[in-house]
């Protein structure tokens, strides 16, 4: 088993170490266009190894297509992240062009692989790399989703001061501040969480969530790394080792809530086929009015995209 990585910054760096801690394949390659970048980084962790006790080998290459030929799984981190005051959106020129050119290289070499897409804007990204990449829908799709819930799993369990393992959440939508959370879904080893604590509590914990990425740049001058990192090595957990794990992805919609032709984020199950289901959810009109406000908002952006010519 292979799992490619593209881009060796804060994002794609974290995910390759998580994959080689978890020995989820054999090999990862780590790629990156800076010079020497992902050598350094692959280097570096390899040499944890040894302390942390896994063997999964880890190999930095600039720009090297051809060491990620026959990757299972490829992650596609490569793109700007955003700068205080910059929005997902301000980000598409620049990153759909290295999306773009990415995801034709990855395909020369692993023309059935599956693309998991981390660069944002997350959604139109994830359609750049759909339009460029020759390969069923099923196959390329994007990671925003388990980072939402886990935003919103971690404010909870502070706030009811309970352990974050027991609680189960569902968000859906776009990975913005349109992203449709549910708080009907959500439950604590099964109990609603309604029942354990007040409403305008558990509003203000919805609102940080959709702001979350805003506040880890608002701290740090750029975006979040670890749980972005983490959250895609798990979504290629769940496809290596067949784990057919239920998880919101940026999927394409072909009918499903009455929406088509749109990468949009809704519950999938994944295993060694990509997104082996889609699970269509019984929503409520207000629920259903707010994916399609979130579907209007992704829509616009990626025709933007698509009046690129990208
Ligand atoms: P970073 O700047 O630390 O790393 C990006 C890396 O991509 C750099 O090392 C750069 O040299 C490399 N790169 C640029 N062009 C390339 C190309 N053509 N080929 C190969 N490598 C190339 O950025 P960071 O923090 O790792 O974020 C990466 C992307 O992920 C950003 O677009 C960010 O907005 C996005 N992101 C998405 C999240 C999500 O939930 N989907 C969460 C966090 C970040
Ligand atoms: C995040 O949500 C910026 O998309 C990035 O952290």
């Amino acid at each position: 088993m292979k799992i490619s990585v593209i881009g060796a910054g804060n994002v794609g760096a974290t995910c390759a170490d998580v994959i080689a801690h978890r020995e989820l394949c054999n090999e990862v390659i780590l790629l990156d266009i800076k010079e020497n970048f992902a050598e350094g980084k692959a280097l570096d962790m390899w040499q944890t190894a040894p302390v942390n006790n896994y063997d999964t080998r880890i190999t930095g290459v600039t720009n090297d297509y051809e060491r990620t030929k026959d990757s299972d799984v490829v992650v596609i981190t490569s793109g700007l992240p955003r700068k205080p005051g910059m929005s997902r959106d301000d980000l598409i020129a620049t990153n759909a062009n290295i999306v773009k050119s990415v995801t034709e290289n990855v395909v020369k070499y692993s023309p059935n692989t599956t693309i998991i897409v981390v660069a944002n804007p997350l959604d139109v990204m994830t359609y750049c790399a759909y339009l460029n990449a020759n390969l069923p829908s099923t196959k390329v799709f994007g990671m925003a989703g388990i980072l939402d819930t886990a935003r919103y799993k971690a404010f909870l369990a502070t706030e009811l001061n309970i352990n974050p393992k027991d609680i189960q959440g569902m968000l859906l939508g776009g990975h913005g501040d349109t992203m449709v959370p549910l708080p009907r879904y959500t439950t604590v080893s099964g109990i609603p969480v309604t029942e354990l604590i007040a409403e305008d509590k558990l509003n203000a914990i919805l609102e940080r969530t959709k702001v979350g990425g805003g506040e880890i740049v608002k701290l740090l001058g750029t975006s979040a790394w670890y749980a972005p990192g983490a959250a895609a090595a798990q979504m290629a957990e769940s496809i290596v080792r067949n784990q057919r794990r239920l998880f919101p992805v940026c999927a394409w919609l072909t009918g499903e809530y009455g929406l088509k032709d749109i990468y949009l984020g809704v519950p999938t199950i994944l295993g060694t086929n990509g997104i082996e289901k889609i699970i269509e959810l019984k929503l409520n009109d207000a629920e259903m009015k707010l994916l399609h406000d979130s579907a209007k908002a992704v829509k616009e952006v990626m025709d933007v995209l698509d009046n690129m010519g990208k």
